[in-house]
């Protein structure tokens, strides 16, 4: 059912309790999920993107109650992927010829995923719709994080409808930041920056530096995804600010995988050194085979340095780390320290392999990591121990 916001806007969207997968398999949604869609009625009456395509007809039946469809003037589509365009097919088939505002590039992708020829109509960064009392703006946000992505700005009410950025999959009927528990919002949110919106850092911080020269006033920053930035919505604009610049924070992430627990003793000795070395750094470690990726990966986000390890196995890792090597690559973490380390038998080419991909992926790879024939004795802890005293100086020096 509709949610009401003020006067003018309803939320008409869906909340996915049940989701615990997005993106396929990519991505974990611990708390569940959103669509948020947004009836907007003025004068003239605006819908602002729609939900996941199962729930298409729910969402359709559910608006019917707050609208008669034929009273809907434009349809806003901010973004054209599934999770927010899915409703369009059923709605479009009860009002076929209702304009369809969006970019060049959301043309393209709506036509490419329905095939369908609605009656598009294309808007570039400061094109206006005027609804009667308020009009809607238009800021096209390329890469934010589909090259269709525009966000819409409501005047008068000062909304920015902001599509995925400033979001969280997070599931909530509280609806409002300053209701919500603020620590799993966050955690959510940052989760959601780290393992999305990373590669388009640049990006980020250029757009929200071009909205901020606008001196828009923000009453209210409502994503399409999760609860909506009510008190002080600038906060997550400017955490993104934050986030958006080679974030980092005084933590060192170890991630691991071992076939006879060799890899795993090396990972908890070497933190046993840096712990020895440096009382206040946080230290978190992963068993990449057990722990979920997008959460190991969100600690990547935070983090000034990783490890990651593994048994050699077939000349090469295991799969977890080899798995979580490729996202790792593809997030293109910046300003970030990296080594690799993990036991073998016989060749032990598995830190070859994790360096090599650690310096695709664009890590600073502080040296040529370390490796334990078979199980680690005393000699070989002290040495992992040792190794990790080591590794904060050397993580120190390069950051001075
Ligand atoms: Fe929430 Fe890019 O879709």
């Amino acid at each position: 059912m509709g949610f009401k916001i003020n006067e003018k806007v309803t939320w008409v969207g869906k909340i996915d309790w049940e989701l615990r997968k997005f993106h396929g398999d990519e991505y974990s949604t611990h708390r569940g999920s959103s669509y948020n869609s947004y009836l907007v009625k003025d004068k003239k009456i605006a819908l602002i993107d729609t939900v996941w395509q199962p729930f298409s007809k729910e969402f359709v039946a559910n608006l019917k109650k707050e609208v008669n469809l034929k009273d809907i003037d434009y349809i806003i589509a901010n973004h054209g992927e599934i999770d927010h365009s899915g409703g369009l097919p059923e709605l479009m088939k009860e009002i076929p010829n209702t304009p369809i505002y969006c970019t060049k590039n959301a043309v393209k992708s709506l036509k490419g995923q329905y095939h369908q020829d609605w009656n598009f109509v294309e808007v570039k960064t400061g094109d206006t719709l005027d609804l009667g009392e308020n009009k809607l703006v238009f800021i096209e946000a390329k890469m934010l994080h589909w090259p269709d992505s525009m966000f819409t700005y409501m005047t008068g009410e000062n909304i920015l409808f902001s599509n995925d950025a400033f979001g969280q999959h997070y599931a909530s009927e509280l609806m409002y930041n300053d209701k919500v528990d603020n620590s799993e919002l966050m955690q959510e949110a940052i989760k959601y920056y780290g393992n999305i919106l990373t590669p388009f850092s640049p990006l980020v911080v250029k757009k929200i530096e071009e909205i901020l020269s606008f001196n828009l006033p923000v009453d209210m920053i409502c994503p399409s995804h999760g609860i909506i930035w009510r008190e002080k919505p600038l906060q997550i604009v400017n955490k993104y600010m934050e986030w958006g610049k080679n974030y980092k924070e005084n933590q060192i992430t170890i991630i691991y995988d071992s076939m006879w627990n060799n890899t795993r003793r090396m990972a908890e000795s070497i933190a046993e050194g840096i712990k020895e070395a440096d009382k206040d750094v946080t230290i978190k470690i992963f068993n990449s085979a057990k722990a979920d990726k997008n959460d190991i990966l969100g600690e990547v986000f935070k983090s000034k340095a990783i490890l990651v390890g593994s048994s050699t196995i077939n000349k090469g890792v295991l799969f977890s780390t080899a798995g979580l090597l490729e996202m790792i690559k593809g997030l293109e973490f910046k300003e970030k320290k990296a080594v690799a380390f993990g036991s073998y038998g016989w060749s032990g080419e598995s830190i070859k392999f994790i360096t090599k991909e650690l310096n695709s992926a664009g890590l600073e790879v502080i040296n040529d990591g370390i490796k334990v024939l078979w199980s680690p004795d005393d000699t070989e802890i002290e040495r992992c121990k040792e190794y990790g005293k080591k590794l904060v100086e050397l993580i120190l020096v390069e950051l001075i």
